[in-house]
């Protein structure tokens, strides 16, 4: 009997000096540093050059990274035009993958050979620059539009956090916020071989280019059981609308087999190393903003979910709140993850690219034996193949 990895669970498929996962210790290393320090201390363009170079930078390094991602940070007119032609109830995340390709298309346009697409290393640095400087207009721009707002023009004496909170909502945000967004967006960076960046290192590995890659990986953050769940969280909260409705909302959901989004993980199965960084960051907005009734449902939810299931919180759990209490959509809520593991979806596809095997897993056959056309002869054969179309190779 062949041993089948269902998910790929437990397989481990090869090695990364990015990230490292340990939910023995229940702790989180980017490039060696724990995720709460960095979350801490560094502004959450800092941890993206530490991601993408393997140190973190100097202040002139910084400052030469803002500096080469300054003409990216405006929404392009290209871009604008893309996401105006969806309809204005498409999914953000819809509108983000859209944007993600157009300016894939223009970077690229004129590369006839799919493997000068590929690039080099200075290369798709700087094409991972040029996303992540160019998502928070985006995203920021996904959430005015709907409510028919005109996007806001970037601000040189902001930081990355807060300029993305100032391009979303047209207001100066306070330090307490901006701390909360910068925590998230550095928490949100990189998290290994989780789905969507498997899914963009199996696209890097057929010699594709990084922008294909990220949009690959944002279709596969989308789902609920991945990064929608940040979503998810926020539409559970306001179906059980208050902490004396936990218990009873409880009891059906799980007499229906519902999952509990914001809650288990593939890798950590004894809490999410994340969590209390994110926890406290939703804490302080629960003060900043006075609203006890949320820490109140966060609390009840977790404490009574725990305690039936000893299935603990992720990241997304503290997350969604907290995004919600700072104004954003609840469907704003993904993409903003998005903005954030970019940073990490392109880590990975470069060092995918600098020592790269096809990924190309094997599976059991469990289809009907083999079996012949009704009537078949070569003569018969040859007719029938000329009329169809070429196949192409696996
Ligand atoms: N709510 C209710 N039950 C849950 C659960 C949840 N959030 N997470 C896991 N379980 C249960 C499963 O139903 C399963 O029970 P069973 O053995 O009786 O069938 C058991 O725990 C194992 O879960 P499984 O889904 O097989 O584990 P996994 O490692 O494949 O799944 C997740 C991990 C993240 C997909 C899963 O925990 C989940 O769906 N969580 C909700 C979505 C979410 O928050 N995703 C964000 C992840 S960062």
């Amino acid at each position: 009997m062949t041993d089948i990895k269902k998910g790929l669970a437990g397989v481990v498929v090869d090695y990364t000096a990015i990230s490292k996962v340990n939910p023995e210790t229940n702790s989180l290393l980017y490039r060696g540093y724990p995720v709460q320090e960095l979350a801490a201390t560094q502004p959450a363009d800092a941890v993206a050059y530490l991601l993408w170079n393997g140190e973190l930078p100097t202040p002139e390094q910084l400052e030469a990274q803002r500096e080469e991602g300054r003409p990216w940070r405006a929404l392009a007119p290209e871009v604008k035009a893309a996401i105006d032609a969806l309809p204005l109830d498409s999914h953000p995340m819809d509108e983000v993958r859209t944007a993600v390709s157009v300016i894939g298309a223009i970077d690229l346009a004129g590369i006839d050979n799919v493997l000068d697409a590929v690039g080099t290393i200075e290369q798709n640095r700087a094409r991972s620059l040029h996303l992540y400087a160019a998502l928070p207009a985006i995203v920021a721009y996904g959430q005015r539009r709907r409510h028919g707002l005109e996007p806001i023009e970037w601000r040189e004496d902001l930081d990355y956090a807060a300029n993305f909170l100032w391009m979303a909502f047209g207001e100066e945000p306070e330090p307490v916020v901006v701390d909360a967004f910068n925590r998230s967006l550095v928490l949100y960076a990189e998290h290994s071989f989780n789905a969507s960046t498997f899914t963009a290192r199996v696209i890097t590995s057929t010699l594709s280019d990084l922008y294909s890659a990220v949009t690959g990986a944002i279709g596969a953050l989308k789902g609920p059981l991945h990064g929608g769940a940040n979503e998810a969280v926020m539409h559970i909260f306001d179906e059980i609308g208050e902490a004396a409705n936990v218990t009873a909302w409880l009891d059906d959901a799980l007499a229906s087999k519902r999952k509990i989004m914001g809650f288990g993980h593939r890798v950590y199965k004894r809490g999410d190393s994340r969590v209390p960084t994110m926890q406290a960051a939703l804490y302080s907005l629960v003060d900043h903003y006075d609203r006890p009734d949320v820490k109140e449902l966060y609390d009840t939810l977790e404490s009574e979910f725990v305690g039936l299931k000893g299935i603990y919180p992720n990241l997304d759990y503290p997350s969604g709140p907290a995004y919600n209490l700072m104004g954003f959509d609840t469907l704003t809520f993904t993409p903003l993850f998005v903005a954030a593991r970019v940073a990490g979806w392109t880590a990975h596809i470069m060092e995918q690219m600098g020592s790269n095997a096809l990924i190309r897993p094997l599976s059991e056959y469990n289809g009907p034996d083999e079996r012949h056309i009704e009537g078949y002869t070569p003569d018969t054969a040859t007719l029938r193949v000329a009329e169809r179309p070429e196949e192409a190779a696996d």
